[in-house]
Parts: structure tokens; C-alpha cells; sequence
């Protein structure tokens, strides 16, 4: 007799109709079948998330996103088909199986086919979509490593499936490829200058009802309170004020920064420090992700 391999067992428990820690190139997800209703409102429960909030669903490669779209929009097309698999979003309207507990109660739905090996094993071998919202507890930074998802849900998940330290570090970039034109709702490792590039056309501020979706002003916070610098020279001069702070900047490589941010702030939490001065990378690429999280952390 053979032990069941990770994924296997994995898909035994999503079979089930539980839940799955899943790691993706962004952060881990919460992972359960997005068609079985009862385990998808288990993930609400667990994370204790408002019920209006809605859930992403991942799939195994970009043909799926018809058989989750009533319509796929141009946009849509064009970013799955150059993003995918990859830390990318998209907001489509829903095709009439997808489930109300999944959208919120909305019309659109969020795709989105994640690049990590072994959840692309299980994506494949599963066959459905996997509704996941990041596998942290409502309002705390999310988990980058197996080991954050363990601290955070403990027995709450059934499994986790350990694929290391998320390689990205921060959340998928979300397009509402719903309005004309397409917004970014939520910046990512996929800039808005590259998915303007892609789409040949600039795109629009985020407004509107897609917006007000859970994207609230403060999302990823840590215990610490944390504090903004524009420089090192005005990080130096708040750590004279806060002699007990933890200065975080690893601006010289936003690539490093993005990865790393999420574990630096649980540590700090763990390390019992109080203040962490963090300092903000450009308004340029990755930076706006990474100032957009902090900004978030330290509101
Ligand atoms: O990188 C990621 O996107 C990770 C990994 C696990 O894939 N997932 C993630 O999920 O960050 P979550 O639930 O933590 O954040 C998704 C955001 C939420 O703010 C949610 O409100 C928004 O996307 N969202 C999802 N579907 C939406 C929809 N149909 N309309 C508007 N906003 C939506
Ligand atoms: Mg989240």
C-alpha cells in the first residue's frame, strides 16, 4: 500500500467538502469546492469574514474562464491569455451556476489561475474551481508560508498543503474587466503600466460598486502600529522619536520587498516590537503594490 501523496489528500478533503490551505505564487489561499455551498460559508466562518465579501475562484488553466463568465470581455481574453497562469484577477460577469455565496450576492465574479506547482496539480486532478480567499483571519496580514496558516487557523483547516514560501508575496492584481474601461482594483505584482500596455489603452481610477467590494481602507493589519517614511532620512527621524521601533526598508530590491513583507510584519508581532517605521518604496511597478499594502497595514 502507497501513502496518499500531499495533493491527494488534498483532494480527498476538498472532496469531502473541506477545507484546504493551498499555496499560490501570491500568498496562501483557503481553499474549498466552489460549487458546494455548505463548505464555501465554512471559509466565512473560519476566517470570520463578512458574508458581502466575495471570494475568488481559481482554476486550473485560462480555458476555463468561459465556464465561469456568462460572457468573457475583451479585456479579459487578451489578460488571460498573456497573464495566465500568474498573480493576476479578473472580474467578469458570472455564469449562472456560480453561486451566490461565492459573488456576495454579486453579478461579476473574480478568476483567477494561480502559478504554483503543486496547487496546479491539484487544480488539474480536482477539475472544478476552488473558491479561496487569502487563508488568513479576517483583517490580518496574510500568510506566505504553511507555517503562517498554522498559526493563524490552526485545527480550523483540514489541511495544508506545504509549498513553501510564496515566491511574489503579495495578493493578485484584481481588473474589473466589467466597466469600460477596465479598472484595476487592487494593485499587484502585474502593474497597472504593463496591463495598460497589454490592453493598448490607458485604463480607469477604481470607482464605483466592484470597488466598495471588501476593499477596505484598513485590511492587512499587524499588532505593531506602523509608521510611513517617504525616505531613510524620514525613517531616521521617526526611529529618533520611537527609539524602540523596527525599521523596515528593503526599497533597493522590490522584488525582495514584496516577498518578504508579510513575514517581516508577523515577526515583528512576534518579536513583541511595538513600532515598525517601514519605509515606502516609488509610486512606480511593484512599488504601488507594496505602498498600497502598507499604507493598509499602517492605517
Ligand atoms: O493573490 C490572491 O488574490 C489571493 C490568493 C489566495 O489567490 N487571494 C486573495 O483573496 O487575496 P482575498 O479574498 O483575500 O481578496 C480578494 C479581494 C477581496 O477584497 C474581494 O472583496 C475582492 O477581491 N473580490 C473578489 N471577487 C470580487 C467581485 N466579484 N467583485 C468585487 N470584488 C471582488
Ligand atoms: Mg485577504
Amino acid at each position: 500500500m502507497t501513502a496518499a501523496s500531499p495533493v491527494e489528500h488534498a483532494l480527498e478533503v476538498l472532496g469531502a467538502g473541506g477545507l484546504v490551505a493551498i499555496p499560490t505564487e501570491t500568498v496562501y489561499g483557503l481553499a474549498a469546492d466552489a460549487s458546494n455551498e455548505a463548505a464555501v460559508r465554512r471559509i466565512f466562518a473560519v476566517k470570520g469574514r463578512p458574508a458581502d465579501h466575495p471570494l475568488i475562484v481559481h482554476v486550473a488553466s485560462a480555458e476555463q474562464l468561459g465556464a465561469w463568465a456568462s460572457r468573457v470581455p475583451a479585456a479579459a481574453a487578451v489578460l488571460a491569455d498573456t497573464c495566465w497562469p500568474g498573480p493576476l484577477t479578473l472580474l467578469v460577469p458570472k455564469a449562472a451556476h456560480v453561486l451566490p455565496v461565492v459573488t456576495g450576492g454579486r453579478e461579476t465574479v473574480g478568476i483567477r489561475v494561480p502559478a504554483h506547482p503543486l496547487t496546479t496539480e491539484l487544480l488539474q486532478r480536482f477539475g472544478g474551481g476552488l473558491a479561496a480567499p487569502s487563508a488568513n483571519r479576517f483583517g490580518r496580514v496574510s500568510p506566505t508560508t504553511a507555517q503562517h496558516v498554522r498559526t493563524d487557523l490552526g485545527d480550523l483547516v483540514d489541511y495544508v498543503l506545504d509549498g513553501g514560501a510564496c515566491p511574489v508575496g503579495v495578493e493578485s492584481t484584481i481588473v474589473d474587466c466589467t466597466v469600460e474601461p477596465p479598472q484595476i482594483l487592487r494593485p499587484g505584482a502585474i502593474s497597472a503600466e504593463q496591463i495598460s500596455h497589454l490592453l493598448g489603452r490607458e485604463l480607469a481610477a477604481a470607482s464605483g460598486p466592484s470597488r466598495a467590494a471588501g476593499m477596505l481602507a484598513s485590511h492587512y493589519a499587524p499588532e505593531a502600529t506602523v509608521l510611513l517614511a517617504e525616505s531613510a532620512d524620514e525613517a531616521a527621524v521617526l526611529l529618533a522619536a520611537h527609539p524602540d521601533a523596527r525599521v523596515l526598508d528593503h526599497t533597493a530590491d522590490l522584488v525582495a520587498y514584496a516577498q518578504r513583507l508579510y513575514a517581516d510584519l508577523r515577526q515583528a508581532d512576534l518579536d513583541g516590537v511595538p513600532v515598525v517605521v517601514a519605509v515606502l518604496p516609488r509610486a512606480e511597478g511593484l512599488g504601488h503594490a507594496i505602498r498600497d499594502r502598507l499604507r493598509k497595514a499602517a492605517h
